[in-house]
């Protein structure tokens, strides 16, 4: 019915959307983490093939169980993993979302037994080195017509700063869009909420929303891709 066929705006476009927190291993049994739940990338793959469009989701460490059929699921788990998935799905794809939280640094060496206190004794220092800047190498290698969209979560009280930091990242990372968002200590991660603005590659908000995570995927999805 008509209804039903208006809101497959997106029929057609290829998403590849990533989710979720690359961890790092030390050992293992330990690794260095961040506190991304991966609701707000899961919401947008959810939103996006609700609207029709044919949706890869690279997930690290997010439980997927809750996904709706017709998404393909990727799971990786460290940087080079989802570096690896993502430039790999990006040949084929329209748009590439990246919601993930990518850890900046992992362990120069990783231990391939357990790291014991016996022998760190009461400090452990480890060297940490940088990890490849996905985004930016996406930005970099965006084919035409290719929409590459980021994100920024920023510990930024000042509205002002926040506006700021969003306009120097865009401009490193070279993606279309960037929707920032303001996390914390208790607001941003693992919660059903989000409060978002989105920037175009000039610097300009072209979109504020905040609500739940879906409704925000949906507003995102607007602002972005809606070709009519
Ligand atoms: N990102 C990435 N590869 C990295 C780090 C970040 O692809 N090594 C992506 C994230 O997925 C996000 C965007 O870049 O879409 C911004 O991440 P953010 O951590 O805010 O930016 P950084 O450039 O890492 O800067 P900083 O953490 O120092 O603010
Ligand atoms: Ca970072």
């Amino acid at each position: 019915d008509a209804s039903e066929t208006a809101r497959l705006d997106l029929d057609g476009l290829r998403v590849v959307v990533t989710a979720g927190g690359t961890r790092e291993p030390f050992d293992p049994v330990r690794f260095m983490g961040n506190r991304s739940s991966g609701k707000q990338g899961m919401a947008l793959a959810a939103a996006a093939a609700a609207r029709g469009a044919a949706v890869t989701l690279i997930a690290a460490n997010v439980g997927t169980d809750a996904l709706p059929n017709g998404i393909a699921v990727q799971p990786v788990s460290t940087t080079l993993e989802l570096e690896k998935a993502v430039t790999e799905a990006a040949k084929s794809a329209d748009v590439v979302i990246m919601a993930a939280a990518v850890a900046d640094y992992r362990p120069a060496q990783v231990q391939q037994g357990k790291i014991k206190k016996e022998h760190t004794g009461d400090r452990l220092t480890v060297e940490f080195v940088v990890n490849p800047d996905i985004l930016a190498e996406l930005g970099a290698s965006r084919r035409e017509g290719q929409t590459v969209i980021g994100f920024a979560a920023e510990t930024e009280p000042d509205p002002a700063t926040l506006l700021e930091l969003g306009r120097s990242k865009i401009a490193r990372k070279g993606c279309d869009f960037l929707v920032v968002n303001n996390v914390g200590w208790n607001h941003g991660f693992a919660t059903d909420d989000n409060d978002v603005i989105v920037l175009n590659r000039s610097g300009d908000i072209v979109m504020e929303a905040s609500g739940t995570k879906l409704s925000v995927a949906d507003r995102i999805l607007d602002a972005t891709l809606s070709r009519s």
